[in-house]
């Protein structure tokens, strides 16, 4: 018995070593996967017009339960704050070309941060954090999606006293997209300033100099 086990930890232990590391390594590789969403390309595409859309935009504060899909979410996002160009450039313009907006996408399964160029969510916390983006309106805390929209002015090349104004101005042309996709998709939704400022600083990993200005509660009409 000694000897075998002395055979597998002593001779064979370069064997042993490299099966510890793959075990290691595909461990950490389903540890990040769980940690990002692909999302699936946006279609780019909606029959309704941009008129229709303008036509029927209005705030909507109640939603039903039903789950938005990723590709109507990646839809979404892309109109939001997608890449447009191939220079990378956004389908929200953004002061000095900054690109300066950070946005958050908070659902039963937890906040991600919507990354642009790998059309894809990063986990920011494993926490159901609508009710929070909800704050004191809790009759939008059951919308199956909230979108965090954020200026990050430490991306600015210089800040000054007017980089607040910039800041709050992109993140309306942000707001307006998602207000306009919303109506395209056949979904619905209303900008909001309310939101629990102090917990999702906390749970989105705000930092300084980070504006957290809107929020929209996205989902299908009841
Ligand atoms: C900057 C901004 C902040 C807002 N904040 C809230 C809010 O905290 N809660 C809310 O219910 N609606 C909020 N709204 C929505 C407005 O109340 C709404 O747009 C307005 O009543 C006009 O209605 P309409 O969007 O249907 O045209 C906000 C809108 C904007 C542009």
């Amino acid at each position: 018995m000694f000897r075998i086990f002395n055979s597998l930890t002593i001779n064979n232990f370069p064997i042993m070593k490299k099966i510890c590391l793959l075990i290691t390594f595909l461990t950490l590789c389903v540890c990040i996967s769980a940690q990002t969403v692909n999302l699936p390309a946006p279609k780019k595409d909606a029959s309704m017009t941009l008129y229709q859309a303008l036509q029927q935009r209005a705030s909507v504060r109640d939603f039903s339960e039903k789950a938005i899909s990723d590709q109507i979410l990646s839809d979404l996002l892309w109109a939001a704050v997608g890449i447009n160009r191939p220079d990378g450039r956004l389908t929200a313009p953004t002061a000095m070309n900054s690109q300066e907006i950070r946005l958050y996408v908070c659902r039963t399964d937890g906040a991600y941060e919507y990354i642009a160029k790998d059309n894809s969510l990063v986990k920011v916390s494993d926490k159901d954090l609508r009710a929070d983006v909800a704050g004191f309106q809790t009759g939008v805390a059951n919308a199956p999606l909230f979108l965090v929209i954020t200026a990050d002015l430490n991306r600015y090349s210089r800040k000054s006293d007017h980089s607040k104004v910039m800041g709050a101005v992109d993140v309306g042309y942000v707001s307006q997209n998602i207000c306009l996709a919303c109506e395209a998709l056949g979904l619905s939704t209303v900008p909001r300033a309310t939101m629990n400022a102090e917990v999702l600083t906390k749970e989105l990993k705000i930092v300084e100099d980070q504006l957290l200005l809107i929020n929209h509660p996205v989902g299908y009409k009841k």
